[in-house]
């Protein structure tokens, strides 16, 4: 599948030079960030959808806010949410590039509070922020997300230990193993969800709200 990730990488559109940047520098910090062929998945969504009320789950450093906001032609709104310190300074930076600041919204707050704290409807909620905790921050998210909404999970396959016995994986994955696997149940069997599994990236989720 490697194989497959650099030929679709390879036919992918080049960035805009300021999101190569914000891109390079987070990897060369090692700050997490979504893969190129996520790139891709994230903007065909936002394209396709129209998406203009955009939450992100976990900042990092902008990059994903910033693709997003790209790929609805600069006119998405979008609230991301990060609380870890030296990203935040970095973040606030980045997504005051070419303008975003004006629709960027970055909340540099946990996001268990904020999700309990929001009342806005969402085109789209791209979740990529501490895996453990997104089955406890299903019920808000799929609150917020209006019908015919789209949320978008990123790592479901945690580095392809998603594909292997819950006893194959390291002792100090196993937590995430299970969280995870539940996370990906509930996705998959709620009733007001349509949920594919895809194995983009590092694997991502796409669930529609029905209507
Ligand atoms: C994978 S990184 C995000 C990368 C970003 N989406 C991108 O691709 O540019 C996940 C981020 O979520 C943040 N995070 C983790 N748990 C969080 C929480 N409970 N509330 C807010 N942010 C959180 C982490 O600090 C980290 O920066």
């Amino acid at each position: 599948m490697e194989n497959f990730e650099s030929f679709a990488d390879s036919f992918s559109a080049e960035l805009p030079e300021y999101l190569e940047e914000v891109r390079g520098k987070a990897v060369l910090q090692n700050v997490p960030v979504i893969r190129r062929s996520a790139v891709g998945l994230l903007s065909f969504f936002v394209r396709m959808t129209g998406a203009v009320n955009i939450l992100e789950v976990g900042t990092g450093t902008g990059f994903s806010a910033l693709t997003m906001w790209e790929a609805s032609g600069r006119k998405a709104h979008i609230i991301t949410i990060e609380n870890y310190e030296p990203r935040i300074k970095e973040a606030k930076i980045n997504l005051h590039k070419e303008g975003a600041g004006e629709y960027i919204t970055l909340l540099a707050e946990d996001a268990t509070e904020v999700l309990k704290r929001l009342d806005t409807n969402f085109d789209m909620i791209f979740m990529d922020a501490a895996k453990g905790q997104y089955e406890n921050w299903l019920p808000d998210v799929k609150r917020l997300l209006k019908k015919g909404g789209i949320l978008i999970t990123d790592n479901i396959l945690q580095d392809g230990d998603m594909l292997k016995a819950r006893s194959a994986v390291r002792r100090r994955d196993r937590t995430i193993h299970k969280r995870m696997q539940d996370y990906i149940f509930e996705l998959t069997h709620d009733k007001e969800l349509d949920t594919i599994l895809l194995n983009t990236g590092d694997g991502m989720a796409v669930s529609g709200k029905k209507d």
